[in-house]
């Protein structure tokens, strides 16, 4: 059976990604973002899974006002890096697992969750820069990607419970699949960040670390709070936040439904690395590593 062994969570910002294909992570203003990835690029030498399912933002590129899926799987063989106006990222093609991702799509959907198919989609940012921040700039990525695309961008947005749920859903259909795998899961975006407006700039560093701490102690506390408060206490764009806690809603720890506090103690999940560095452009870095016990 496959199986989900750990959980990633990270910042997604689009300087990072100019900044690694540039050759500026050295530079003093970058050098602490990418010494806080150290320890994780060695986890993911250690710790290779066969599959990542990568929980992103597409902002504004392979989707458009034209079509808002607010949750899509990518089911396609591979993706190619987007152009965001400077050129495609130089970073290998992203390769798809469709065989995974059409049994999670059919059992996600069959647990009630209503998933937009995408079999052709470009990534940009929200999907390449996680893979940079942990795997370095391979010749090729080091397992196959399954996509899966949040709205976080044009309102309404789904809510932190809803995604919590939602990863909980993914779980099962991941246990459900027939193949020894180990599957990763990752939450990217955010942390704290407002791009437009009279807010534009704002950090809550308070916000952000309290958010973290309840991600990893207490991540049902963490999946109600409401979108309003994302907004009001970590910005507009910090609703990226949102996409972290379908990976967290997909850890062993979290039970399959709230009746079931036991599991908690049964199942408790392992924090291998956290790390939390303000500015990165106009953002707040958080990433953590919780692994499966
Ligand atoms: C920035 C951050 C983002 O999450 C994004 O999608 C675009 C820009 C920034 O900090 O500049
Ligand atoms: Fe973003």
């Amino acid at each position: 059976m496959a199986k989900i062994t750990a959980s990633v969570f990270t910042s997604h910002v689009p300087a990072i990604g100019a900044a690694i294909d540039l050759g500026k992570t050295t530079e003093p203003y970058w050098q602490p973002v990418f010494k806080g990835y150290e320890v994780s690029k060695q986890w993911m030498t250690d710790n290779q899974p066969d599959v990542i399912i990568l929980v992103f933002n597409d902002h504004a590129t392979a989707f458009s006002l034209d079509m808002i899926p607010t949750f899509a799987i990518g089911t396609a063989e591979s993706y190619q890096p987007a152009d965001e106006g400077w050129g495609p990222r130089p970073v290998p093609v992203v390769q798809g697992h469709p065989e995974l991702a059409a049994h999670i799509a059919q059992s996600v959907i069959q647990q009630d969750f209503d998933l937009t198919i995408v079999n052709k989609m470009d990534v940009d940012h929200g999907l390449t820069v996680p893979l940079s921040l942990m795997c370095g700039q391979p010749q090729a990525w080091p397992c196959p990607v399954i996509p899966f695309a949040v709205n976080v961008v044009q309102y309404p947005v789904p809510s932190g419970q809803r995604c919590f749920n939602l990863g909980k859903a993914i779980r099962k259909a991941v246990e459900s699949f027939d193949k020894d795998l180990k599957v990763q899961i990752w939450g990217t975006g955010g942390m704290s960040h407002q791009l437009q407006g009279p807010r534009a700039g704002l950090i809550n560093q308070a916000f952000d670390n309290a958010f973290l701490d309840q991600l990893i102690a207490d991540p049902a506390a963490a999946a109600a709070i409401p979108h309003i408060d994302f907004v009001r206490e970590a910005g507009s764009e910090g609703i990226e936040l949102v996409m972290w806690l379908i990976a967290r809603g997909a850890m062993d720890d979290v039970p399959a439904d709230a009746s079931q506090n036991i599991a908690a103690q049964e199942h408790p999940v392992s924090l291998k690395h956290r790390f939390y560095h303000v500015p990165a452009s106009n953002t707040a870095v958080g990433h953590l590593i919780l692994e499966n016990t």
